[in-house]
């Protein structure tokens, strides 16, 4: 028999209430639920991406994606953010108002190919645009880059579908060599970076940036030498 931790038991709506070891059971079957919707979904749109990446590789000679990562949030990690937005401690709160439960992030080789996967991601029928935040074109004032789609995408069960958010960041190797380095940083520090060290990141950030776009101007004129 399974047990709630208390918190887990605020999120299932066991809040100060005695639950019956059945209620725990049905508690803990519904968070198994939700977290395979999740993981299903992360396959579904991962497959799709690699789809795409296995057919560019045959028409472009090259492989727009160096590579991909996925997480679930974890039920803690979605309790703090519901906390933080001052929103109701639930499964339903949960799956209504939270778009990155299902996060895939996309490493790509060069800019282009990041607006490429981006644009055949969204044309797919079965694929309904949710957000968009293009933070390459319109960088967040720390320095950070990428871009992010939130996309819906039904899934089939047995006996139902259920339509599914997954929160896509797509990016180059560079800016995800940036942010992975800045989040190791800010919460070193708790997000209290002295002014000059939130300069030289931002600094950091724009150095590469330019690279990126230099290494995509070699690769464009590379291509036309083949
Ligand atoms: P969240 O509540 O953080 O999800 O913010 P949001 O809903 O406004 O989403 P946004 O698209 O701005 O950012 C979502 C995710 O992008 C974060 O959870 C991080 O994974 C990543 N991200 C956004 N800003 C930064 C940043 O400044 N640094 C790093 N390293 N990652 C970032
Ligand atoms: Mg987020």
């Amino acid at each position: 028999m399974g047990q709630l931790k208390e918190n887990e038991k605020i999120f299932f709506g066991g809040g100060d209430m005695i639950i019956s070891p059945e209620e725990v059971e049905e508690k803990i079957e519904e968070m198994n639920e939700t977290l395979l919707i999740y993981r299903s979904a992360i396959k579904e749109v991962k497959t799709k991406l690699d789809i795409l990446d296995d057919e560019l590789k045959i028409r472009r000679k090259r492989n727009p994606i160096e590579y991909m990562k996925s997480r679930v949030k974890t039920p803690g990690s979605i309790m703090d953010k519901l906390r933080r937005r001052g929103l109701e401690m639930s499964v339903d709160a949960a799956k209504k108002n939270l778009n990155d439960i299902a996060g895939i992030r996309v490493i790509c080789s060069f800019v282009g190919d990041i607006y490429d996967i981006a644009e055949m991601l969204k044309r797919q029928d079965d694929i309904i645009l949710i957000e968009e935040k293009d933070y390459i074109k319109n960088p967040k004032p720390n320095g950070y880059r990428s871009l992010h789609l939130v996309v819906q995408v039904p899934i089939f069960f047995s006996d139902h579908e259920e339509l599914v958010r997954v929160e896509v960041q797509i990016r180059t190797i560079a800016m995800d060599f940036w942010a992975s380095l800045e989040h190791k940083l800010y919460y070193k520090t708790s997000g209290e970076n002295p002014v000059h060290i939130t300069n030289d990141l931002k600094e950091c950030a724009d150095v590469i940036a330019s690279t990126d776009m230099r290494m995509q101007d070699i690769q464009r004129e590379v291509e036309k030498l083949r």
